[in-house]
């Protein structure tokens, strides 16, 4: 498009049905807000919109399951959600929720128009129905086999295995989420979108006129969605959760979710518009607006071919001049996953690091899931931060600051005549935000936040090329030269890292004393940053060492975690066999007190006891050495069997077997009594 007037940027409105975490932030909130705080520093004008998306079906499952209202849910993870994504800097311009009052507006009339127009298909249909509920099934209130890529667990709406999206009708061997049921059918009316007849305008628009600018990834789903025909998708459900439907004879009836959630985008712009003066028609309906729809891959069915359709059908919107969408973030080789906490969760993230929002926001882009899945380990966090935020752009900062105080008192001393390495320097700080401004307009955050760190790195080997702390001895004016030219690239940086480092750009404008209002181009433009005589302040530190323990830390919790699930996901075996009463009288089994413990030579599991079991004390040969250790069991009172044929264990005989149970921690338990009994006591 021709240099567009301004930008509509939409981030996808989460679910309120539970915190967010890294991979939400990794696939669509930071780069979208690196986009427009990059576009407002160039002097755009932007709207950068987004809320939560209130009317998710799992949202009243969640409240069903908690035995809370779904209102008290998006409630609750509306003012979490909201909260991390002020505390992570996220520049919204508006943030609003599909439950508020201008959304089941914005929503209603949307439908209405279309329904008068006679874009839907009205129609009586099978649909799936599980009689013991009393519900019909849709979405995520049904589970069955994906008919694309036989993935079993696929959602009536859209599978998760394969991002097709698809009728609830279509699953196969379809179940009930609610009783496990196998669903009947019922007949009900619905609307439906007729996607097949805008089948035509999506080749036209995506698959010949998006060919080339929209990412591959995007445009392959999307090609072979259209290829393989698209059929009418119902947009109206049997629900009492979410907007009712507004038309005649739809009583109990809502939208579908992702018919409403996308007209969010619409109806926060509205909110923001009306606060702030602007006009919101001009950022939906001028064809001199850039719409960008920042999502991640999971979404792009709806994006790319639903919501154009409905907003084509519609007749009065723009479409999205592109829809940048990313792959998955994984944690530490595994999904990321709400249900099974498998996440870094924002708000404890910050627990743990506070203030350390930069150090994320930096490491998610640098390894941004922008082409392919991509993994999030806490190893790699560490090194991005130690050995790029710390050791070179915090490392150039410091040393520049430290010795401008020291050799100036802080003022910014007059350079004497460049050296040809001085104005190449110069010269290649002033390509910087050209180069990274390419990235940044053409989605590549990855690249952007790496060309970032080559600014730094420039600055560094400057300084470790012209050794100012050496000319000091030899030649004071010359290091006043090297100080300045110094000085302009940190000033660079304050400027270009905003985007991606907003917290530490504030920092560092506060360090250097820079005017704020610097803008992109004035890095480019101007000759003089920091002009001579310009007081800068004291430093303080930008970024600090992440060490081992910390990440210890981190790894250790993701270890329970991952250890609760399999406990929680452990079946409990089936029962044995019927014994006889007379069976189990055969077992002798008596309460003993451990009297000594030491391991059993070149073994990992084995530990030798002595055990006062009452009628004697003996030798038992035992497993657990990887549960406890020798010293911390000594007077411990066991469950022994004591009537169990001797044997053999590496060489020392065991006269005995002690009873053990399994923890969640992965590790032994001893089944001993509440309290403490006399040994040999009988356990029947
Ligand atoms: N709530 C959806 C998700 O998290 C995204 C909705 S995007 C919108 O997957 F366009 F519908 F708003
Ligand atoms: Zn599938």
């Amino acid at each position: 498009m021709n240099t567009p007037k301004r930008y509509t940027i939409t981030a996808a409105l989460p679910y309120t049905n539970g915190p967010i975490h890294i991979g939400h932030l990794a696939g669509v909130y930071v780069p979208a807000d690196i986009y427009a705080r990059y576009l407002r520093l160039t002097g755009k004008d932007v709207a950068y919109i987004c809320g939560s998306d209130e009317h998710g079906v799992a949202i009243p499952m969640r409240a069903k399951k908690e035995g809370v209202s779904p209102q008290d849910i998006i409630d609750k993870y509306h003012t979490i959600i909201k909260k991390s994504f002020a505390d992570f800097g996220i520049s919204f311009d508006n943030y609003s929720r599909t439950s508020s009052k201008i959304h089941h507006e914005t929503a209603s009339d949307f439908f209405t128009k279309m329904y008068n127009d006679g874009e839907f298909v009205e129609e009586v249909t099978a649909q799936l129905y599980d009689a013991e509920a009393n519900q019909f099934l849709a979405d995520r209130f049904v589970i069955g086999t994906c008919p694309k890529c036989g993935f079993e667990e696929s959602y009536g709406d859209q599978c998760e295995n394969c991002g097709t999206s698809h009728n609830a009708t279509d699953l196969i061997n379809p179940k009930s989420a609610i009783t496990g049921n196998v669903p009947t059918v019922k007949e009900t009316k619905h609307w439906f979108l007729p996607l097949d007849k805008h089948e035509d305008f999506l080749r036209k628009w995506i698959l010949e006129g998006h060919k080339n600018d929209w990412k591959p990834n995007v445009y392959g789903q999307v090609k072979s969605w259209v290829e393989d025909g698209l059929r009418p998708r119902a947009v109206t459900r049997d629900l009492d959760w979410g907007i009712p439907v507004p038309v005649e004879g739809a009583e109990g009836k809502v939208l579908y979710v992702w018919f409403d959630a996308p007209i969010g985008y619409i109806s926060s712009t509205k909110e923001w518009a009306a606060r702030e003066g602007k006009n919101w028609e001009d950022y939906w309906k001028k064809d001199d607006t850039k719409l960008v729809h920042f999502i991640g891959k999971d979404n792009i069915v709806f994006h790319c071919i639903i919501f154009p359709s409905m907003l084509k059908a519609h007749g009065d919107y723009i479409l999205p001049d592109n829809v940048p969408a990313n792959e998955f973030l994984n944690l530490e080789g595994n999904k990321l996953s709400t249900s099974k906490n498998w996440a870094v969760w924002l708000h404890e993230y910050l627990e743990d690091f506070p203030n350390q929002q930069d150090v994320l926001r930096y490491t998610l882009t640098a390894n941004a899931p922008e082409s392919k899945d991509n993994d999030f380990t806490w190893k790699d966090f560490q090194t991005k931060n130690n050995s790029e935020l710390v050791a070179i752009f915090g490392n150039f900062i410091n040393r520049v600051v430290v010795l401008t105080n020291k050799y100036y008192t802080g003022q910014v001393p007059l350079a004497g005549n460049f050296s040809e390495v001085d104005e190449d320097v110069l010269a290649a700080v002033k390509e910087f935000p050209n180069v990274i401004g390419k990235s940044i307009e053409r989605y590549r955050f990855r690249e952007a936040s790496q060309e970032l760190m080559n600014l730094a790195r420039l600055g560094n080997k400057y300084l470790a090329d012209e050794e100012p702390w050496k000319v000091i001895k030899l030649d004071e004016e010359r290091v006043k030269t090297i100080m300045y030219v110094a000085l302009q690239i940190t000033a660079a940086l304050a400027v270009v890292s905003e985007p991606f480092l907003p917290f530490t750009s504030t920092k560092l404008k506060g360090i250097l004393n820079l005017d704020e209002n610097l803008s992109w181009e004035d890095v480019t433009e101007k000759d003089v940053l920091l002009p001579a005589e310009h007081q800068i302040n004291k430093g303080e530190l930008l970024f600090s060492k992440i060490e081992d323990k910390t990440i210890d830390a981190q790894l250790e919790k993701l270890q329970a975690t991952k250890l609760a699930n399999e406990q929680e996901n452990k079946v409990v075996e089936p029962q044995k066999e019927t014994v006889e009463f007379d069976d189990f009288t055969k077992l002798d089994i008596r309460i003993g007190t451990i009297l000594e413990a030491e391991k059993v030579a070149k073994t990992k599991k084995l530990l030798k006891l002595k055990v006062d079991v009452g009628i004697d004390t003996r030798t038992i040969v035992s497993g657990i050495a990887e549960s406890f250790a020798p010293k911390d069991i000594i007077g411990q009172q066991v469950s022994v069997l004591v009537n169990l044929a001797p044997r053999k264990i590496r060489g020392v005989e065991s006269q005995g077997m002690i009873l053990m149970t399994d923890t969640p921690d992965g590790k032994l338990a001893f089944v001993e009594p509440e309290k403490a009994v006399k040994n040999g006591q009988a356990v029947s």
